[in-house]
């Protein structure tokens, strides 16, 4: 009886295996119709210029919106294309392998912008921005699969995010929950605040909250 479940279980892990592509090899390699990832997010997943870093962010988020980028919710001319090409298991699959890296280490020689930082903390009342801590949590370090971590994000991508929400462009956030604060937003605030979570550190996997 062990004998044919452990069996059993043993197809199953190597079907998985023939299905889905080793995430690594895409990542460092790309695969037919796929640029690899590392051209682009870095060979670490750490992010560079405006391409975002995805090591170390949450695993469900990052399948989520290599979803949205194929099935049209969120829109790139860079990223629709790759991951439409892409099966669904490999999507998994890499947002997996990426959340698994550790995000680069913070940039402790930088100063983090004060105005920036009171945007994040405390919010913009008088104009109804509340504190982007209350949903991306202490530090901008993440709340789980609906609130990716900011904290160590690239500045160039921050700003550019909060303009397409603010502009409409990205429109993927459940409930408009970041479209309605980003709306309310200036350039220099964005600039500001991008700069303030970029200088941040990030979450260890497996590290405190
Ligand atoms: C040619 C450059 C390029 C390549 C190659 C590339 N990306 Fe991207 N990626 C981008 C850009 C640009 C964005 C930002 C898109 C936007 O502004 O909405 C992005 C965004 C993302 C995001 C969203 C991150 C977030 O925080 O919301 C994920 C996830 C992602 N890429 C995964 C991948 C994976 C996995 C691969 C490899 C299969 C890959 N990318 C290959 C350029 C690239
Ligand atoms: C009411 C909750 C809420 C508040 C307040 C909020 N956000 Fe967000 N934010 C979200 C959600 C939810 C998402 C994820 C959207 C999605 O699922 O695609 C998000 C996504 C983002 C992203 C895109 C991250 C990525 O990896 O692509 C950026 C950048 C961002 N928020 C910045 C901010 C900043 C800066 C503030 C403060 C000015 C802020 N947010 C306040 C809920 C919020």
């Amino acid at each position: 009886m062990r004998c044919r479940t452990l069996f059993a279980a043993g197809l199953l892990v190597s079907a998985g295996v023939a299905m889905a592509a080793d995430p690594a090899t895409i990542a460092r390699a790309g695969a037919p119709g796929v640029a690899a990832c590392s051209s682009c997010h870095g060979a670490a997943g750490e992010g560079q210029g405006s391409f975002p870093r995805l090591a170390g962010l949450d695993s469900a988020y990052l399948a989520r919106q290599l979803d949205d980028f194929a099935t049209g919710r969120r829109a790139n001319a860079v990223m629709s294309p790759i991951a439409k090409a892409l099966a669904s298991a490999d999507r998994q699959a890499l947002a997996q392998h990426y959340a698994r890296l550790p995000p680069p280490p913070a940039a402790t020689a930088a100063r983090g912008d004060p105005a920036g930082q009171r945007l994040a903390m405390r919010g913009a009342w008088a104009k109804s921005v509340p504190a982007c801590v209350q949903c991306h949590g202490p530090g901008g370090r993440g709340v789980g699969a609906a609130f990716p971590a900011l904290a160590g994000q690239s500045a160039a991508y921050i700003s550019a995010q909060l303009k397409a929400f603010r502009d409409g462009l990205r429109k993927n956030d459940p409930q408009a929950l970041m479209r309605a604060p980003a709306s309310r937003l200036s350039d220099d605030e964005i600039a500001a605040v991008a700069q303030w979570f970029s200088v941040q550190p990030a979450r260890r996997p497996g590290g405190d909250p």
